[in-house]
């Protein structure tokens, strides 16, 4: 293993020009998504994806010239006043775009219909934006939609020999999933988890790795459960659980590493699944010298257990982050509509706590699993978001593996996730990837797991 203070995929053929910024155009990254995800796949797969795609609108400069064509017979003075118009009203739509951040992740700047129709169901949300960590650079990640296509084909069979069938209250597929494709996207040399459960996290980072050391701690040793059912032990690992359990703020991390004879803490990475404030957790590892964290509970404002990313990068400052607790707003509207038709959909009356506290969870920085929650005050959310915004090098949130109408999922809201990998409607490609094989339930626990790359502190 070489020494270098990022992690990357030694095989990966894409070079550091390939990295892309957000401040990109979304609706290049969309076309090229969709290029690089039809080059992707295998060529049976691939005709399944042209097939969808004959039901996509077509292209607008094609849509232009065929107009075009059609009223050659019109003066060119027409023609041309046709064109300052588009041009002076795109100019309109960029200059108020660009007053707010708009998230790389929100469905507003998916295209379509989002931003003309606010009523369609898809656009709801995304009329309000989906909120996002900014990072210092405006960076991204280097893997692309064809990468995590091509991971999903791999991963479908590995997943269908996991020992957890039944893996309530852990990962489902999609986390796994995620887990999976950034552990083999980064190679680390050492593995960390908080929160193992009966071991099912543990076994997908074996899957992804199966030469690299792991450390696991858990207040129960997953051998625990052993003994009601199925569970993972894994071989290669130092368990800080059952009597030897520490807690992730208090190891000693120097020794630590030491021990496991690492000296580049950029080639670790650590798993975050123990419902901790992931405030806490980010200081911790940032003391401790991790750069690499991926958090799997990473819970929209207004839910969950415990203070995430997400919750904490919810500012006015990002599009469609800040709330309002007015009961007769358009937010209060489209929330009590979401709320019909998703289970973890939160209505303005669940956001909102005594004196319209809407950060957090009513107004609460929650910790250990609901435990513990400490109401805080705007001005200490903010300072959080800006604590975290200068840290951090890269936030790339999972998108879910794929859309409603082909899970079936009903608990979390689409229209608050980024794009699926495969999108509604591409039914044939679900199927031959293997994921219409799985169970509906699989899918139902995605809370946007987040990976979080911390910037090179100065020592
Ligand atoms: C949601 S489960 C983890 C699921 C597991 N990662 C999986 O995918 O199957 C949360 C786990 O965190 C453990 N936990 C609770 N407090 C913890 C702490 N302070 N540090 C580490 N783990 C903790 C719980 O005992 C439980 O096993």
């Amino acid at each position: 293993m070489n020494n270098t203070t990022t992690l990357r995929h030694p095989h990966s053929p894409k070079s550091t020009t390939t990295a892309t910024m957000l401040d990109r155009s979304v609706s290049s990254r969309r076309a090229a998504a969709d290029t690089e995800a039809l080059s992707a796949l295998p060529s049976d797969a691939a005709s399944d994806a042209v097939d969808d795609s004959k039901t996509k609108r077509q292209h607008i400069s094609l849509l232009a010239s065929k107009y075009l064509s059609r009223i050659g017979h019109v003066s060119p003075s027409v023609i041309l006043s046709l064109f300052v118009f588009l041009f002076v009203a795109s100019l309109i739509f960029h200059y108020y775009r660009g007053l707010v951040c708009v998230s790389p992740y929100d469905p507003r700047s998916r295209g379509g219909p989002g931003l003309f129709l606010p009523d369609a169901l898809e656009s709801d949300f995304g009329y309000l934006g989906v909120p996002w960590c900014r990072s210092k650079q405006g960076k991204t990640v280097e893997w692309t939609s064809k990468d995590l296509l091509k991971g999903l084909e791999e991963f479908v069979p590995i997943y269908e020999t996991r020992p957890i069938k039944n893996n309530m209250y852990g990962m489902g597929f999609d986390h796994s999933f995620g887990l999976w494709f950034i552990a083999r996207q980064l190679k680390p040399d050492l593995m960390i988890e908080s929160g193992a459960f009966k071991g099912h996290s543990t076994w997908v980072l074996r899957q992804a790795m199966p030469e690299t050391k792991i450390i696991s701690l858990s207040p129960r040793h997953p051998a625990k459960y052993l003994q009601k059912g199925p569970a993972y032990v894994d071989g290669n690992c130092t368990y800080f659980a059952g009597k030897d359990f520490v807690d992730f703020g208090s190891v000693s991390w120097g020794n630590v590493m030491k021990q496991h004879r690492i000296s580049n803490l950029s080639r670790v990475l650590i798993f975050f699944d123990d419902h901790q404030n992931e405030l806490k957790r980010v200081k911790q590892a940032l003391k401790a010298g991790f750069r690499h964290l991926v958090f799997e509970d990473n819970y929209d404002t207004g839910t969950g257990d415990h203070y995430s990313l997400r919750q904490i990068c919810d500012q006015f400052y990002i599009k469609g982050g800040g709330h309002s607790c007015f009961r007769d707003s358009d937010e209060a509207r489209i929330r009590a509509r979401r709320k019909n038709f998703w289970e973890k959909a939160v209505d303005v009356e669940e956001l909102c706590g005594p004196d319209e506290t809407w950060w957090g969870v009513r107004g609460e920085m929650r910790d250990n699993f609901n435990h513990s929650n400490k109401p805080i005050s705007y001005m200490e959310h903010f300072q959080n978001s800006r604590f975290i915004e200068s840290i951090l090098d890269v936030y790339w949130e999972l998108p879910p593996v794929a859309g409603p109408s082909l899970t079936h999922q009903t608990r979390y809201d689409p229209a608050r996730a980024s794009s699926p990998i495969i999108e509604d409607g591409r039914f044939g490609l679900f199927q031959r990837l293997g994921l219409g094989r799985l169970e509906n339930s699989v899918f139902n626990g995605y809370t946007q797991m987040v990976y979080l790359q911390i910037s090179e502190q100065e020592s």
